[in-house]
């Protein structure tokens, strides 16, 4: 089994946050030893917002070299894409029998679509929401289950999700015979919600991201566009409240961070923090840019690492699924 495991939709460009907030925990995590862990591109996710099938295609290879680039050992971990294990729609089936309906009613992007009609004055709150959005925990607390993994490294923004499978995994177990385990969100609170360009937090809805490989030129310009206050370049300002250095934090040292802090109480000019943050982001992802610009230009070169992955999540997922199946009284003839 997993102890521990993650995705990522495939539906844009990774992002700062989803590097701070997942990847970069998942691969510090896998570098411990005895560790089995599973990472994947959620792209059965991905079709619920984006319907644009070349986005879809371009992001799967995006989230993919991301991944590589940033240090992925592709050996010590299983990775793979959801659509390439069949067993784990299957389980999305069979777990959807055990969720009630008032469960999904609760979960936040559904209540966020809702809300969204309602303010746009619809008539029918529920207009245009499909059973994809809806039941997209039970989805989720498939590819969590399917592999009984343990421990969960999310942004916080995925918490209500990981309660949605346990509770889900409760009533299979209370139902069928303990089969699944309780998987635990891992949060680090320093990077559980990093805020994006427009102070909310980053986001490929908001259309606030910082794609972590964009070209040099392009990440200065995003960096330069971060909002601040008014403040003059030599009055004292507040760290907790500063997109700029939440962005610091999520990557730099300890001590770096005091030194930082210090210069903000101090007075710093908002133009040198952004000169510096983008100097030091730069530097940090130089290397990486590289190995990602080289993946995605010849992607066929990813295939065998997923093709590999996949196989080996099946050999996980394939008995267990039989197992599964029995528990509920169906047998393959
Ligand atoms: P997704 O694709 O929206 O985001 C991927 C991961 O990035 C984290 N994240 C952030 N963390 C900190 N600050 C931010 N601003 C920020 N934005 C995004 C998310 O919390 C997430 O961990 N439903 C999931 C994908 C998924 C999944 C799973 C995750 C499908 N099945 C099973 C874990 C286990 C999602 O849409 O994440």
């Amino acid at each position: 089994s997993a102890d521990l495991l993650t995705g990522i939709t495939t539906t844009g460009t990774p992002h700062l946050g989803n590097y701070v907030g997942a990847i970069r925990p998942a691969i510090d995590a896998s570098k411990e030893a005895n560790k089995t862990s599973y990472y994947f591109l959620a792209d059965y996710h991905a079709i619920i917002k984006c319907q644009d099938p070349e986005r879809i295609r371009r992001s799967v290879v995006e989230v993919a070299a991301t991944w590589l680039a940033m240090g992925l050992d592709t050996d010590r971990s299983i990775f793979y894409r959801q659509t390439d294990i069949p067993e784990i729609p299957e389980l999305s089936w069979i777990l959807s029998c055990m969720t009630s309906k008032g469960l999904m009613n609760r979960a936040h992007a559904y209540k966020a679509s809702v809300a969204d009609n309602e303010a746009r004055g619809k008539k029918d709150l529920d207009k245009d929401i499909t059973m994809g959005l809806f039941s997209y925990p039970v989805l989720m607390a498939a590819d969590i289950l399917m592999f009984n993994a343990r421990k969960v490294p999310v942004g916080s923004d995925q918490i209500q999700h990981l309660e949605m499978a346990r509770d889900i995994a409760g009533r299979f177990n209370n139902t069928y015979g303990t089969l699944f385990e309780f998987p635990e969100a891992v949060v680090d609170e320093k990077t559980a919600v990093l805020a994006g360009l427009d102070g909310r937090k980053m986001s490929k809805s908001y259309n606030n991201t910082i794609p972590l490989f964009e070209p040099e030129k392009r990440l200065r310009k995003l960096i330069m566009k971060i909002k601040t206050n008014s403040l003059e370049p030599e009055e004292p300002k507040d760290p907790a409240t500063c997109t700029l250095f939440a962005i610091y934090k999520a990557f730099a040292t300890p001590e770096e961070v005091q030194q930082l802090e210090t210069r903000y109480l101090n007075g710093i000019a908002w133009g040198t923090v952004k000169q510096e943050l983008f100097e030091y982001l730069n530097e940090l992802l130089r290397e990486p840019r590289k190995i990602y610009n080289e993946l995605v230009e010849s992607p066929g070169d990813m295939d065998a690492i997923l093709k590999k992955g996949a196989l080996r999540a099946r050999e996980y997922a394939t008995p267990f699924l039989e197992k599964i199946r029995s528990a509920i009284g169906i047998q393959r003839l």
